[in-house]
């Protein structure tokens, strides 16, 4: 019956407002029409299978050691990039993007290869756990229609930017200013008139150096018109320090392109003005350490962030980062963090890294705030959609192990540094079960 709500009975664990981790037992959540309609203890078990559903229907018993989280959130990540994950990681971001990823973006346009790799990457990331995902497709208005069709019939909340560039990148892989334009209008239109909650155009200039004035002032417009989300990637290299200054900053703003809900990729060399200007916008930040780290382009220094109070979450920035996984993200993301301390110590000076809890809430909670889907999603509450994992630890397989003496919270540190899709056994996406074992 449809209107018969799922009941899990069980452990879940999420971040909320005032705990950046909460581990809540014997509780049962009941999911009906993708939404949460109740939390309770279980012993108000009896009472709620009475008030709403038939006896008996539909409760799900966690096992011993399973708990629910909620779904990852990748803030970053490019869906054509995938085709080269795990290889070409000899140069830095400006070689790189010249050298591999123009050159496999631009074959985007053959849309028989577009479905190969976009079938792939929207079930890859579904399987480690990404219930939302903010891509970036490529210049092609026709493959990134197709990345939106396969994103949909999988069922992942997701947010798709054809993407704009139209200077400084090879011509064989640039746009017109105004075929940018008038190819993101028809896009953002043709996604809109779909009415499928689950799924958002993004408006992506791709970067600050690769979008002229005039073309940023149309997007601004564009974005503004329809209330759109926006995405970029932002201080990225020791390098962007002198050509992303203050001014440049200030011209998106001007182009109102700094908003609530814009994701700013990288912000690794940002200066705190800049980053004051951020906070005051309202726009997040996707900390993507994977990618930072393997093109060698910095650290980001995440406390400090968190410090000036801005919004952040995590970016697998694949293929800049080769793993696609959130969980990975959240591991380098806890090495940066651990290296700018070394350093720090080095120096004489204290530094607080991050724990566990803390990079728990970044890959949930921390990126629905940078997306602005907080109020929809990233962690568990009566009346959020229902976006989650089951976690099994001691499945056949399990990447990690469970000993007699461990606490749960030994158990879950472990799922989080040596988890992964194996212990996934159940991915919802608004209720529906989008991907398991
Ligand atoms: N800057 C501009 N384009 C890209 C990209 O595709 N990946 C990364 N990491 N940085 C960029
Ligand atoms: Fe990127």
């Amino acid at each position: 019956m449809a209107d018969t709500p799922t009941i899990f009975r069980g452990t879940f664990v999420h971040s909320t407002k005032e705990e950046d981790m909460a581990i809540r037992n014997d509780m049962v959540i009941g999911v009906r029409r993708g939404k949460i309609i109740f939390i309770e203890h279980e012993t108000r078990l009896p009472d709620l299978i009475s008030e709403y559903c038939v006896p008996g229907v539909n409760v799900r018993h966690l096992e011993k050691w399973q708990f629910l989280i909620p779904g990852l959130v990748d803030t970053h990540i490019h869906a054509p990039q995938y085709a080269f994950a795990g290889s070409n990681m000899d140069l830095q971001l400006y070689d790189w993007l010249k050298t591999y990823t123009y050159p496999t973006e631009a074959k985007f346009k053959d849309l028989t290869y577009a479905m190969d790799v976009y079938t792939k990457v929207v079930d890859r990331t579904l399987k480690n756990g990404t219930t939302t995902a903010c891509y970036y497709a490529t210049l092609h208005r026709d493959a990134t229609n197709l990345l939106l069709q396969v994103i949909e019939k999988a069922g992942q909340r997701a947010f798709v930017g054809k993407v704009n560039m139209d200077c400084c990148s090879p011509s064989y892989y640039q746009e017109t200013t105004q075929e940018s334009l008038e190819e993101t209008k028809k896009f953002v239109e043709s996604t809109i008139s779909k009415k499928n909650p689950l799924v958002t155009p993004i408006v992506t200039p791709r970067a600050f150096g690769t979008t002229s004035e005039k073309l940023l002032a149309s997007l601004g417009r564009l974005s503004q018109q329809y209330q759109l989300p926006v995405q970029t990637h932002v201080l990225e290299t020791r390098g962007d320090v002198s050509t992303q200054t203050f001014d440049r900053l200030h011209a998106w703003d001007k182009a109102g392109l700094l908003k609530h809900n814009t994701v700013l990729a990288h912000c690794v060399y940002m200066s705190d003005v800049q980053l004051d200007l951020v906070r005051q916008r309202g726009s997040g930040i996707a900390h993507c350490p994977n990618s930072n780290i393997t093109l060698r382009s910095g650290f980001l220094d995440v406390r400090n962030v968190l410090e000036k109070g801005c919004k952040i979450g995590l970016g697998t920035d694949v293929s800049g980062g080769y793993s696609r996984s959130v969980l990975a993200a959240l591991r380098f993301a806890s090495q940066v963090s651990n290296t700018i301390a070394i350093q720090r110590e080095e120096r004489g000076e204290n530094y607080k890294m991050l724990s566990y809890k803390e990079l728990f809430r970044l890959a949930t909670l921390g990126g629905s705030e940078v997306m602005g889907l907080d109020e929809t999603t990233g962690n568990f509450q009566v009346g959020k959609d229902f976006d989650a994992i089951v976690v099994d630890p001691v499945v056949e397989n399990s990447p990690f192990d469970v000993f007699p003496n461990d606490t749960f919270s030994d158990v879950i540190q472990k799922f989080l540094f040596l988890g992964d899709d194996r212990n996934m056994i159940d991915v919802f996406v608004a209720g529906a079960r989008v991907s398991g074992r």
